[in-house]
């Protein structure tokens, strides 16, 4: 998007060698140290692709800046002590500095349990052809972890046509689709029918799939209800009410494990997973594949209360959303975040066709979406 020239004014340009200091209209100013800007110099990108043309040693360790200017209009030109000029946009030193945190991803917000009506439900024909729907949907897939479309074509194979638009399926040994529905001589629990506490899919695998989509084909006659759980808002309720816990469950690595007769698949991670700034970024829990906890004694004994704690709170009743899928009705959520169950089943024969998608590939759609919506409001004006 092109901001406005009154958004962008600079009253005034402070230049040392290590540093300029830009002193917006607002009266508000933004540091760019000197290195940083040599780093991003707009001509050492690709003007196509915008990928970078340089590595960190093409420049001197402490590159000293001469001089800067607010010229031409809307630009920013530095000169430096070993030579060259660079030309910066305003507009887009003045976007960085607001978001130092460049991220197409929706903040994820936590939530307690609801009615599934309280989460994004779209019409199937509507999503296939509004890009504006989907938009709005895969925002709050990111934002909530969780919805729903109504009406897809109850035919094999049809989730296919949602998993294109969005990314690109993650393959596995249970296939590029999955039938989940009850077996005689099933290799999980899941083609069965019996109850399924609530989990996170596959924490055995590496790396883990990112999102589920599971279309109901058929439903059971009694029970087969769906459970949802927000993974993120138990973490969060942890780290808030008992640190020794959180400790535990974040910073002590476990083994996930499933075999058949095909396949062996171990990986060995936490179960709540933080990111670099100890953030959270994902649950891996899942009764079934966690192997015999590696460890003995107090650190042992730790582990469990704070285990016990995460099993009890994954099943409390306030945390969930229990529906029931009907024939048509398709459900997206995020695996690293939304733990998933359900009921058993006494009669008929439930049927869901599901498939697993990489994060990347979903996120990418979401912003692609956004850009081509922005150019199009660009364009009217
Ligand atoms: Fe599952």
């Amino acid at each position: 998007m092109i901001a406005k020239v009154a958004d962008i004014g600079v009253t005034h340009v402070k230049c040392t060698p290590v540093e300029v200091t830009l002193t917006w209209e607002n009266s508000a100013y933004s540091v760019y140290p000197a290195i940083w800007l040599r780093d991003n110099d707009p001509a050492n990108r690709d003007p196509r692709t915008g990928q970078r043309l340089i590595s960190l040693l093409d420049f001197p360790r402490e590159p000293r800046l001469r001089g800067a200017e607010a010229q031409p209009p809307g630009q920013l030109t530095l000169s430096w002590e070993d030579g060259p000029t660079s030309v910066f946009d305003l507009a887009w030193l003045r976007a960085f500095d607001r978001s130092l945190r460049m991220s197409h991803r929706p903040a994820r917000l936590p939530w307690m349990g609801h009615p599934a009506t309280a989460f994004a439900r779209c019409d199937f024909v509507e999503w296939i052809k509004n890009p504006a729907s989907r938009e709005d949907w895969l925002y709050y897939v990111g934002r909530d972890g969780l919805a729903f479309l109504s009406d897809v074509p109850v035919e094999d194979g049809a989730i296919l046509r949602v998993a294109d638009l969005i990314g690109f399926v993650r393959e596995t040994n249970y296939g590029y689709l999955f039938d989940v529905r009850s077996v005689p001589e099933p290799n999980n629990l899941a083609y069965t029918s019996r109850a399924l506490p609530v989990h996170t899919d596959n924490p055995y695998r590496d790396p883990v799939p990112g999102f589920q989509m599971l279309h109901c084909l058929a439903s059971a006659g009694e029970g087969g209800e769906s459970i949802f759980v927000d993974g993120l808002a138990i973490a969060e309720r942890i780290r808030a009410g008992d640190s020794d816990n959180f400790n535990a469950l974040s910073q002590t690595p476990v083994l996930f494990r499933f075999q058949d007769a095909v396949a062996d698949l171990t990986a060995e991670r936490t179960m709540i997973e933080l990111d670099a700034r100890g953030e959270f970024r994902a649950i891996y829990y899942n009764d079934r594949s966690i192997a015999p906890l590696p460890f003995k004694g107090p650190r042992l004994k730790k582990y469990y209360l704070a285990y016990r704690q995460l099993a009890e709170m994954v099943r409390e009743p306030d945390r969930l959303v229990v529906c029931r899928l009907e024939p048509g009705d398709l459900v997206l959520f995020d695996n690293t975040r939304i733990l998933h169950g359900r009921t058993a089943f006494s009669s008929g024969a439930q049927h869901l066709q599901g498939c697993y998608l990489d994060a990347d590939g979903l996120y990418s759609s979401l912003a692609i979406l956004a850009r081509k919506r922005n150019a199009e409001h660009d364009g009217r004006h």
